[in-house]
């Protein structure tokens, strides 16, 4: 029997996995470690009994944006808001990309910028962050200029380094993007956890996308939901080109009653960036190298960069990070996610028992 062929582009494509082992201590996709306070359960619980199961959901999904919106003290018509951000960056790769048009990314960074962008057909140009993982505004400008890419991505902070870019970065990547009408993506999954973001340069400048997401700082992985903010031109382009009624009636409830809780997620971002200090030191102390970090995760490298090693002794102790070590320009490195106080000392002692031996 003749098994259908997928497009040849396609086939030879890897998915995209991070591995779902049961451990004691979960510490490799960077969600929040806690889950959100009791009354938001309760809130959603309340608005999901509402829902009129029989209908299709709010299209546009009017009161969620307009919530977001006014967190962003922009207009509801600058929100594009999906499935995770993940669904975000899709639809603006299926609008602005595709064949014949090229995507430009800095590696090391977020996988699913390339794999999405190989998906919808678009040539890949990668430019290359330097030894600390930062980027060269002067060198990414001449990037952006020689290749003139449909779409561009920053990440910052960005997945898996931790590094925050200088805003001196966006700055000369949207002056030259928007030179010749590209479009920008500054993917700030992680944003809260940053000094400074993208979308203080907005300003109407249509070339400027920022993306956000649930998952991470508003604790909702199992949510999926994440906007972006950005012109309305773009956000009118991308409502036509995603499937209808997309985001489900519970997501859009969901997202709405996490808005009445801004100061819990403040608190949480805050604890969040008390044990990390904790573990880089921890880390440092170990012999390790580690790099600054602006998110919820910390990179580092054990010594003798036998990261694959340390992985699997880890997991042996119930405990599981992301395992880095194979990824080009990572060699041997390991990427952490911030936990619970508990789950950050597990994991200290797992580190200092397997680097120490004691
Ligand atoms: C940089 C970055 N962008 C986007 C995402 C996707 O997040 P989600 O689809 O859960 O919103 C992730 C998830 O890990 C990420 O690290």
């Amino acid at each position: 029997m003749n098994v259908p062929k997928p497009r040849d582009d396609l086939s030879a494509l890897a998915g995209y996995h991070s591995p779902q082992v049961d451990v004691e201590v979960r510490l490799n996709t960077n969600e929040a470690p806690e889950a959100p306070p009791i009354e938001f359960s309760n809130a959603v619980a309340e608005a999901v009994r509402k829902v009129q199961w029989h209908r299709y959901p709010d299209r546009s999904a009017g009161e969620l944006r307009s919530g977001i919106a006014k967190l962003h003290a922009v207009g509801a018509e600058q929100i594009f808001a999906a499935n995770g951000s993940n669904e975000v960056l899709q639809t603006i790769l299926l609008s602005y990309a595709g064949a014949g048009r090229k995507v430009l990314t800095f590696e090391p960074t977020y996988a699913l910028h390339t794999h999405i962008a190989r998906i919808v057909g678009a040539t890949v140009v990668s430019g290359q962050r330097d030894e600390q993982f930062g980027i060269d505004p002067g060198e990414a400008a001449q990037m952006v200029k020689q290749h003139q890419p449909s779409v561009t991505f920053l990440c910052s902070p960005n997945n898996p380094t931790g590094i925050v870019d200088d805003p001196s970065v966006v700055s000369a990547v949207l002056n030259e993007v928007s030179a010749y009408g590209g479009l920008l993506v500054v993917d700030e999954a992680y944003g809260q956890f940053a000094p400074h973001s993208a979308l203080e340069l907005l300003d109407g400048n249509p070339s400027l996308v920022v993306t956000r997401t649930y998952s991470k700082t508003w604790a909702m992985a199992g949510a999926r939901l994440g906007y972006l903010v950005g012109d309305p031109r773009i956000v009118d382009q991308l409502e036509k080109v995603v499937l209808p009624y997309h985001l489900d009636s519970a997501t859009q409830a969901a997202g709405i009653a996490a808005l009445e809780f801004i100061d819990d997620m403040d608190d949480r971002v805050n604890t969040i960036i008390g044990q990390r200090t904790i573990v880089e030191q921890g880390l440092a102390d170990l012999g390790c190298t580690v790099w600054p970090s602006g998110a919820n995760f910390v990179l580092f490298r054990p010594p003798e960069q036998n990261g694959d090693q340390v992985w699997s002794e880890l997991v042996d102790r119930s405990v599981l990070v992301r395992n880095t070590a194979s990824w080009p320009r990572l060699t041997g490195s390991l990427r952490v996610t911030i936990g619970t106080e508990p789950d950050n000392a597990r994991f200290l002692d797992a580190m200092s028992d397997i680097l120490r031996g004691s």
